[in-house]
């Protein structure tokens, strides 16, 4: 049997995640072929991390030419992922890219044209949140039509001090690379949005601002944490070669000099994205939808509301960090009527991202296709809503979100 021949762009943190699976669950059937990325000692750093020995590029048409993948797995820094996109396709070769797709209503155009060009080429968005067990189970019960017509939909995302504080120490922190939270994080939450209403957003408006993170919110600042003077007396301070959350080593190993590492100062004068959002969107099929995103939360969690006009649903995710990121989910259903929510049972899954990865690396190299897959046309409809509260931001005025498009 032919082996699927996958080439990855980006030797990052999150790729490692597919590369586990397919090493584990899918060696049968997929040969994982080379790697590239512009950092090189980066790239050794993740292949003795994975204990894998791939063929390392810094051009990405050489390693095509040289290797002839059928599969590109694209995971870099956001800004560069339409790049890798339109090459794989237009070279008809099928690409999987991670979340969000793009970060401007230039790249969504090229994603849209070169898939037009290419409508035979296999592409698609790893819009892991859909594969949640509480996400599952909240679209069975709107589809299933348990509230009947929603009329609107409350939405607070939550991200806790150590998780909050970790995108304004990378690279995310830029928003002409990451498009800000409203898209590098929140195009998750507007992928399950248009996934669980079925619809698209037609408007919105928007607030935000940076208070917590960024140059304004401390008298002082460094470059970085592990070369910084100010370290006893900030509260943002961390030590990745202690902490165990980043594979501080990748980065570090076989570092060039001047080449990125990922514990900068959170009150760089360089950021220059929101750290707390609040959004009013509009949808076509006309529910309202108010969505809220903090980076500076107490705890880490969700939660999200369904008004419908038979009843409410509610999902709350919760990650308890000092109890071992213990995690505590929950899906109700509320009937008028009845004082008492019916509880809806599912058994809590596990790997990452509380068993949604392992889900979808079953929908992209296994047999059994659970039709959740999110199309190249989702990922531009999630990253499109960021968009247009960007756009919102800057204008203050209420943005007619398809006419961006
Ligand atoms: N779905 C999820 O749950 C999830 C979770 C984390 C990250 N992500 C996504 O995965 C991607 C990678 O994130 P990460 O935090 O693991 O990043 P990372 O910083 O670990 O890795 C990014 C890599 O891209 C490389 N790179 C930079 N510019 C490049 C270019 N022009 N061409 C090729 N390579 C380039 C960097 O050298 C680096 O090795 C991002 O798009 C992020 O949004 C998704």
């Amino acid at each position: 049997m032919n082996h699927t021949k996958i080439v990855l762009v980006g030797a990052s943190m999150r790729i490692k995640a597919f590369v586990y699976a397919l090493l584990k669950d899918y060696a049968d059937t997929h040969e994982l072929c080379a790697v590239m990325d512009v950092d090189d000692g980066k790239m050794r750093g993740f292949n003795e991390t994975l204990k894998i020995d791939l063929p390392r590029y810094t051009d990405f048409e050489k390693m095509c030419d040289e290797i002839r993948p059928d599969l590109v797995l694209i995971s870099t820094v956001d800004y560069f992922h339409r790049d890798y996109i339109l090459k794989s396709l237009d070279r008809k070769i099928s690409c999987i890219s991670e979340k969000p797709l793009c970060v401007n209503i230039e790249q969504c155009r090229d994603i849209l044209a070169a898939q037009k060009r290419n409508p035979e080429v296999f592409a698609a968005t790893s819009h892991n949140a859909r594969y949640h067990v509480a996400a599952r189970a909240v679209k069975r019960l709107l589809d299933e039509d348990a509230i009947g017509k929603v009329n609107s939909v409350h939405y607070a995302e939550m991200l806790d001090l150590e998780h909050g504080a970790s995108y304004f120490r990378r690279w995310n922190r830029v928003k002409k690379l990451s498009g800000g939270l409203q898209i590098h994080k929140s195009s998750h939450h507007f992928d399950k949005l248009n996934w669980w209403l079925n619809s698209r957003v037609a408007s919105l408006t928007a607030s935000g601002g940076l208070k917590v993170y960024g140059s304004n919110a401390s008298p002082f600042h460094g470059e970085n944490c592990s070369s910084c003077p100010h370290t006893s007396r900030c509260r943002f301070a961390v030590d990745y070669k202690k902490d165990t959350c980043i594979d501080f080593s990748i980065f570090t190993k076989y570092r060039a000099e001047n080449s990125y590492i990922p514990d900068k100062c959170v009150f760089s004068p360089e950021i220059d994205i929101e750290d707390f959002l609040s959004v009013g969107l509009n949808y076509e099929n006309g529910v309202c939808v108010n969505y809220t995103l903090a980076a500076h939360c107490n705890y880490e969690g969700e939660d999200i509301i369904f008004e419908g006009e038979r009843g409410r649903i509610e999902m709350k995710r919760r990650i308890y960090r000092e109890e071992k990121a213990l995690r505590k989910d929950s899906v109700k259903v509320y009937h008028f009527k009845n004082s008492e929510p019916e509880n809806i049972e599912f058994a809590s899954e596990t790997g990452g991202h509380g068993g949604a990865d392992a889900r979808l690396f079953e929908d992209l190299f296994g047999n059994k296709k659970s039709g959740r897959l999110a199309t190249l046309q989702d990922g531009v409809q999630a990253v499109l809503i960021g968009i247009a509260v960007n756009e919102a931001l800057k204008t203050g005025s209420k943005i007619n979100v398809q006419s961006l498009l």
